[in-house]
């Protein structure tokens, strides 16, 4: 037996581990967080680009251009990705690390490889607070900072032009913790707040062509200061007309911010906002069952939102991993695909199907409505209706927000789950619906003197 035929016996030995753990799940009727491989098919002759594709997607990775030169690293990168992102090479530092100089030497490498391989590319990132030189970070005038901004932005997306899917505009510039405050770098500062907006402008007058992200990291739970924070500053851009056309979740998870419950509802409501939605650092800490079925959840997350159009894993294998001792990636350091990666791989053959796909049954769709139907001294109820469009669906989830010092007493019609906080309740349906049909899931609001009527998620549909 020849050594990969020897790993693909582990592999489909590994795959069927799994798959006698895990429960039978349609798509979108189970959360991010307890989702995990339904009982597809993995071939193990299937690549993750292959079967992301057959949804509309792409599946990619953060590449470290000093590795390319190691033969399994390539090897397994070629096989598995279709698209890439430049792990270091191409931030600032790198770029242009002394000013007016640019070196695109080691960047190029990056883009070269994904060319000969017909990869994508995502571009990471062209203003960001860290790995950012010395002389940026001294900079004490907004003119000079401005002009600075202007120079690089323009200088690398003019490089890259035509080559590059989506670009990460700016990266990481809100706190973290609960003020939801914009993060004390440099470019806010000196310029103030106006300065992402204006790195967006600069972006799409260089590259009209380019989907441009703002991306960020714990902005997956929906319920936090952090991800409200960035959610207004969307909401403000897109009604203002600020070019912005995507969101990147960052989503590197571990056991202290573990992949939420409602991770599908986050991207979806970002994605109602118009603009598309990508997972673009995907890495979770852990090995086995439990890191299986967390990157699963991901993965159906993802298939769960038609707007969401890629995943991108921070690292080809375990060993070159930014947090290596948390063996958070699908490959382990001898290249093996781990549990992990026969999750993500039976998630994504099971929602592509063998007809193209559609993005995880992405022609669902359903609405929800809320109604008042009954009142006492010290209570209401609260009825929703959620209707299927012009598709049958097989599933469905919304959720319902009340306000502090509210809480859902009881709620009929739906299996409920409630976030950290309490005050967000995901409902989600006990079965499908035909095209054009309706149901009802009802609750009691105990108000502590709190009359606000709840407010609803959009409805998700599988
Ligand atoms: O290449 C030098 C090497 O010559 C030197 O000997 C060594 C000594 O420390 O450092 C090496 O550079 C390191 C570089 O990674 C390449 O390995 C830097 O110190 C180290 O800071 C750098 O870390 C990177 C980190 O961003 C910096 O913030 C990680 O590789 C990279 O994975 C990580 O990626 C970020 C995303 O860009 C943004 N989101 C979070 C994500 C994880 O932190």
């Amino acid at each position: 037996m020849s050594t990969a035929h020897q790993s693909r016996f582990r592999l489909r030995g590994a795959a069927t581990r799994i798959r006698k753990v895990v429960a039978a799940a349609a798509i979108g009727a189970v959360t991010a967080g307890t989702l995990v491989a339904t009982a597809g098919t993995a071939s193990a002759q299937t690549s993750l680009g292959d079967a992301a594709a057959a949804t509309g997607r792409y599946f990619g990775v953060a590449v470290a251009e000093g590795r390319l030169g190691e033969q399994d690293y390539t090897a397994t990168l070629n096989r598995e990705f279709n698209s890439i992102t430049a792990e270091n090479s191409w931030k600032w530092e790198s770029l242009q690390p002394a000013r007016g100089y640019f070196d695109f030497s080691a960047a190029d490498r990056i883009a070269n490889h994904a060319q000969q391989q017909g990869m994508e590319l995502r571009g990471h990132t062209l203003v960001w607070h860290s790995q950012l030189p010395g002389w940026v970070q001294n900079i004490g005038s907004a003119d000079e900072l401005r002009s600075v901004m202007y120079d690089h932005i323009t200088t690398v997306m003019e490089h890259y032009k035509g080559q590059v899917r989506s670009w990460d505009v700016v990266n990481e510039a809100f706190e973290d913790g609960s003020s939801g405050a914009r993060r004390n770098s440099v470019f806010q500062r000196v310029i103030g707040d106006s300065w992402i907006e204006e790195a967006f402008r600069i972006a799409r007058e260089v590259d009209p062509d380019a989907t441009l992200c703002y991306n960020d990291y714990n902005t997956d739970a929906w319920n936090t200061a952090k991800t409200q924070a960035v959610y207004n500053m969307v909401a403000d851009f897109v009604s203002r007309g600020v070019p912005i056309d995507c969101v990147g979740f960052q989503a590197h998870f571990n056991s202290g911010n573990p992949v939420p419950e409602n991770y599908h509802i986050t991207l979806q409501n970002f994605a109602d906002l118009g603009v598309e939605v990508q997972i673009t650092e995907l890495d979770i800490a852990g090995w086995g069952d439990s890191q299986a079925e967390q990157f699963g959840g991901v993965t159906l997350a993802c298939l769960a939102v038609p707007q969401c159009t890629g995943i991108t894993v921070w690292g080809v294998t375990d060993k070159y991993s930014w947090r290596a001792e948390d063996t958070p990636l699908l490959f382990d350091g001898n290249y093996n695909p781990k549990q992990a990666y026969y999750a993500v791989l039976d998630t994504l053959l099971n929602a592509g199907g063998g007809d193209g796909g559609d993005g995880g049954n992405g022609n669902a769709s359903c609405t929800v409505t809320y109604t008042e139907t009954q009142r006492w001294g010290d209570r209401f109820n609260g009825e929703v209706t959620v209707r299927a469009g012009d598709q049958p669906i097989s599933g469905w989830s919304t959720t319902v927000t009340v306000q502090s010092p509210q809480k859902i007493s009881a709620t009929w019609n739906g299996n409920a789950s409630w976030d950290s906080s309490g005050n967000v309740m995901t409902m989600r349906s006990t079965g499908g619906l035909p095209a054009g049909g309706q149901t009802t899931f009802g609750f009691t609001v105990m108000t502590n003197g709190n009359w606000a009527a709840p407010t609803l998620g959009s409805c998700v549909a599988s």
